[in-house]
């Protein structure tokens, strides 16, 4: 059963919540309920014939909303929507209703009910709650970025970023706070919302009123209207924003602090509308921070790290290549040294070698002058005629000849340092050739010195130049003489010496065998290191002028190691000195001497036999030719080995006796022997040499039918040799 009007009256006029409009179908208002008069503000009486238009907010275009209202109702059989709607006194609530037609019995509208209800709580509370949601959604976001990215520099950008979005700024900025000398000016480090462009013609935020206290980490500052808080224009040039400046009205700054409450730098939010930023964009921005923080740090930790781990990556290839070129450095190195080496033994030998040529120079200067100064005087003495007798004049001769026979001496034992002076070796026992040179060293060791004789019995004999040997026992004796001025003992000693492959090794030249050794021992000053490492050397010597030439010890040096021995030193400065000279040992000692010379003849006349000279300094042939004519040879000559050999081969020839120059040019006197031997077998042959070539123990000049003259020599004594030559080895 219908209720009746007055019923339905009753229960639209006990709806207190709710507005119940009737409207007619122009859109005018027919009823007005209490609960619409309760929830708009206007009274029946003001609202009555007027339509709805004055309860939509302006900007929601209220006549388009009421006209599209009025046709959703007619067409769908429903209209309106949820929204924002006015009330009498200009405040606004949260509206949910409908419009719904009356209709005829013909289905034509006759009139509107509008029923509407407040439901702003309702709708706070869900937009709240859906904010809450999207902020919470842009922080996650963003805390999932943080932890994921160690890139500063996109961490940064990715704070500014969800900074814009979580609060609705239109540009956000993050700032590092970067102190400079004066204590001001940061650095602009990100930007969102806006293009960097917008910001560039600017001077970076100071520490001026409004920016210091977030630098200062004090706290966040947020401002529905900037331009309205006292700090704002307070700081030169600008006062405010500078001109082109993006507009600021809203604003909103936290500082970013980390662990060590270090002010990292500052974000910045702003907004040109006033009253953007509310207590939640505080809260998710301060959160942001927190978090950015932490992301800075971790991001600088990493950027750390990764700068270590470089700096080691770098440190170990640096020590790879290292490794890689250590050798060849080393090699590099070595070379260096050697070249060193090399250079310092060369300016040693130079050394030795100007030492030498001086001592040469200043010796045979003073054997020179006393040859040339007699000749003079001789000649002058002749020019004078009968006055000078023939004893005065030989005087002059006599000195003249004795400086030539102390040359000969220096040139002697210079080569025989240089290892170069013919030899005679042959089987030599050293304990008789000591015991028969007693007489002699017990004279030149003089009174203070005792002599003591230590002979191993059993000893071996050598192969040697016995001459050679005696003079360097002489020597030796003579230089323990001149270490003891105040008197001492001199000991001779031989033993046999069995030298080992490791002591030759250690001995350049040395090979290891059997060997006599002759030590020379004196009780004498010893020898300084210095002297030690020089005294072998030719013309080294610690003698006053004139008492020692330093050839001694260099004579025996080459003596020996001609004779393929060797010589050693042992000698402590005051404590004596030995000096050991080993020879080899030769065990066909039943040799005797490699040959024996004739007796000398009585006389050294010629018989008219025939000899040929050849030598290549014309004044020696002339001499040498001169002084065989002079004795009745007949002497044919040749200036060098072929045409001599010529004379050689002319058949018939009688020739008795080959005298060569053993230094020839071109073919040498030993190959022109040769050669004259396969063409006379019975040829005797005389040698005649100033120095021998690679002559050793081995290779002996003098063998039967031959013999060797060394230069220089005296010409009484080549007339005996060329005589005993001739007169000896008969069938040869
Ligand atoms: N027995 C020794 N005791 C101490 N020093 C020595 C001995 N033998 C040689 N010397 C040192 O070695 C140097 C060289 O000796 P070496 O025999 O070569 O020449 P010298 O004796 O000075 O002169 P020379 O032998 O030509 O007359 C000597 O000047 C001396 O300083
Ligand atoms: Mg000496």
């Amino acid at each position: 059963m219908p209720l009746s009007a007055a019923a339905l009256s009753t229960v639209i006029n006990s709806a207190t919540d709710t507005a119940i409009i009737a409207l007619d179908s122009r859109g005018a208002v027919l009823s007005w309920n209490p609960g619409a008069v309760r929830l708009l503000g206007w009274s029946e009486q003001e609202m009555l014939g007027q339509t709805l238009l004055r309860i939509f907010p302006e900007e929601t275009n209220p006549q388009a909303r009421v006209t599209e209202e009025m046709a959703d109702a007619q067409s769908k059989g429903r209209g309106g929507h949820e929204g924002w709607r006015m009330r009498a006194d200009g405040s606004r609530f949260w509206a949910v209703g409908e419009l719904t037609p009356v209709t005829d019995p013909a289905a034509a509208p006759v009139a509107f009910v509008k029923v509407l209800r407040d439901r702003t709580q309702w709708k706070v509370s869900e937009d709240a709650l859906r904010e809450e949601k999207r902020t919470l959604e842009i922080l996650n976001r963003a805390a999932a970025t943080l932890a994921r990215e160690n890139d500063l520099a996109l961490v940064v950008q990715a704070v500014t970023d969800a900074g814009v979005e979580v609060t609705g700024a239109q540009f956000g900025a993050f700032f590092y706070n970067l102190v400079d000398a004066a204590g001001e000016s940061y650095t602009l480090y990100t930007l969102s919302g806006a293009p960097r462009a917008a910001f560039e013609g600017f001077p970076m935020p100071r520490n001026t009123a409004l920016f210091g206290p977030t630098f200062a980490g004090e706290g966040i500052v947020r401002s529905d209207d900037i331009t309205q808080d006292p700090r704002y224009g307070q700081s030169a040039p600008w006062h405010g924003m500078p001109q082109g400046h993006l507009a600021v009205t809203s604003y909103l700054a936290v500082p970013v602090v980390d662990r060590a409450r270090h002010v990292i730098g500052g974000l910045f939010f702003g907004h040109a509308q006033p009253g953007v930023f509310t207590e939640r964009s505080e809260r998710s921005v301060a959160l942001l921070a927190a978090e950015a923080a932490i992301a800075i740090d971790n991001a600088r930790l990493f950027e750390a790290a990764q700068g270590e781990i470089e700096e080691r990556r770098k440190a170990e290839v640096a020590l790879q290549t290292l490794n890689a070129t250590l050798e060849s450095q080393v090699a590099e190195r070595s070379q260096q040294l050697r070249l060193h080496e090399d250079a310092l033994r060369q300016a040693q030998k130079m050394e030795a070698v100007g030492q030498l040529t001086g001592g040469i120079a200043h010796d045979f200067n003073n054997l020179l002058q006393g040859i040339m100064g007699n000749l003079q005087v001789l000649r002058k003495r002749l020019g004078q005629g009968v006055q000078s007798t023939a004893a005065d004049l030989d005087t002059y001769v006599t000195r003249a000849l004795a400086s030539t026979s102390r040359a000969a001496g220096l040139t002697h034992r210079l080569l025989a340092f240089s290892r170069r002076q013919p030899l005679s070796p042959k089987a030599v026992r050293a304990n008789p050739l000591v015991l028969s040179m007693q007489d002699l060293l017990r004279q030149t060791i003089g009174e203070k010195v005792e002599l003591s004789l230590q002979l191993a019995p059993d000893l071996w004999t050598t192969l040697c130049d016995e001459n050679q040997l005696e003079s360097a026992i002489l020597n030796l004796a003579i230089n323990a003489r001149d270490a003891m001025p105040g008197g001492g003992r001199l000991t001779i000693e031989t033993h046999n010496a069995e030298l080992d492959a490791a002591y030759a090794a250690a001995l350049h030249g040395v090979q290891p065998g059997p060997y006599v050794c002759i030590a020379v021992t004196d009780t004498g000053t010893g020898m300084t290191a210095e002297t030690l490492a020089h005294a072998f050397e030719p013309f080294f010597t610690t003698k006053a002028v004139g008492e020692g030439s330093g050839l001694g010890l260099s004579m025996i040096y080459g003596f020996t190691r001609q004779s393929e021995g060797h010589a050693r030193i042992f000698s402590e400065y005051g404590q004596g000195t030995t000096v050991r000279v080993y020879l080899p040992a030769h065990f066909n000692a039943e040799d005797g001497p490699a040959h024996a010379l004739p007796a000398p003849s009585a006389t050294a006349a010629g018989k008219g036999e025939v000899i040929l000279v050849v030598e290549d300094e014309t004044l020696v042939r002339e001499l040498v030719a001169e002084v065989l004519r002079d004795l009745g040879y007949q002497v044919l000559e040749a200036h060098d080995g072929p045409s001599g050999l010529q004379q050689l081969r002319v058949p018939q020839r009688r020739i008795d006796l080959l005298i060569t120059d053993v230094g020839l040019p071109g073919l040498n006197g030993r190959q022109v022997a040769e050669a004259a031997s396969a063409e006379r077998p019975d040829l005797k042959i005389l040698f005649m040499t100033g120095y021998a070539e690679k002559v050793s123990a081995s290779q002996p000049f003098a063998s039967p039918g031959r013999e060797i003259l060394t230069k220089p020599f005296e010409v009484d004594d080549m007339a005996r040799r060329v005589r005993a030559l001739l007169d000896g080895g008969a069938g040869r």
